[in-house]
C-alpha cells in the first residue's frame, strides 16, 4: 500500500489516529479532574463527544463509502455496529450530565464503559480500516477529507446510520 500525506507529512491514517487519541484525553480529563464547578469539569468531556460525533460523521459519511467493499465488507460492518454502540453511550452521558444531582460517580463509570468501547473500537479501525484511506482515495479525496477534518461541522440533526 502507498502512503500519501499532505506538505505537513501527516497521513490520513495517522490524522484520524491523532483524533482518537485527543478524544480519549478529553475524556481522561474530565475523569481526572478535582474542580469543583460541575459546567467546568464538565468542558473537557462535552468537547471529546462532540469531537467524537463529528469524527463518526467524517467516517460514516466521507471516507467509508470510498474504500473498498469486497475486503472490507465486515470490517466496517462492524465499524458501523461500533459506531452506533458509542452513539447510544454518548446519548445517556449527555443525559446524565444533565440530570440535577446525578452521582458524580454514575457518569464516571459511564466513561469508562465509553472508553472501554473506544480502545475496543480503535484498536481495530486503525490497523484494519485506516491504511485504506492512504492508499484507496484519491488525491482529490484526501484533501477533501483533510478539510472536513480540520474544520468540517457535524450537520444539525445528524446521526449515525446504526444510532
Ligand atoms: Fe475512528
Ligand atoms: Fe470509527
Amino acid at each position: 500500500m502507498t502512503q500519501t500525506s499532505d506538505d505537513t507529512g501527516v497521513s490520513l491514517a495517522d490524522a484520524f489516529t491523532h483524533e482518537h487519541h485527543a478524544i480519549d484525553a478529553g475524556i481522561e480529563e474530565y475523569l481526572a479532574s478535582t474542580q469543583p464547578d460541575p459546567l467546568v469539569r464538565a468542558a473537557p468531556l462535552l468537547g471529546a463527544m462532540s469531537a467524537l460525533r463529528r469524527h463518526i460523521y467524517l467516517e460514516e459519511e466521507i471516507v467509508f463509502p470510498h474504500l473498498p467493499r469486497g475486503p472490507l465488507m465486515m470490517p466496517l460492518m462492524v465499524m458501523y455496529r461500533e459506531h452506533g454502540e458509542l452513539w447510544r453511550r454518548m446519548d445517556a452521558l449527555a443525559d446524565r450530565l444533565q440530570a440535577p444531582g446525578q452521582p458524580a460517580d454514575d457518569v464516571a463509570a459511564t466513561c469508562r464503559e465509553l472508553l472501554d468501547l473506544l480502545d475496543a473500537h480503535n484498536t481495530k479501525e486503525e490497523p484494519v480500516i485506516y491504511p485504506y484511506m492512504d492508499s484507496d482515495l484519491s488525491p482529490a479525496e484526501q484533501a477533501e477529507v483533510r478539510h472536513l477534518l480540520a474544520d468540517g461541522e457535524l450537520p444539525q440533526g445528524w446521526v449515525c446510520q446504526k444510532a
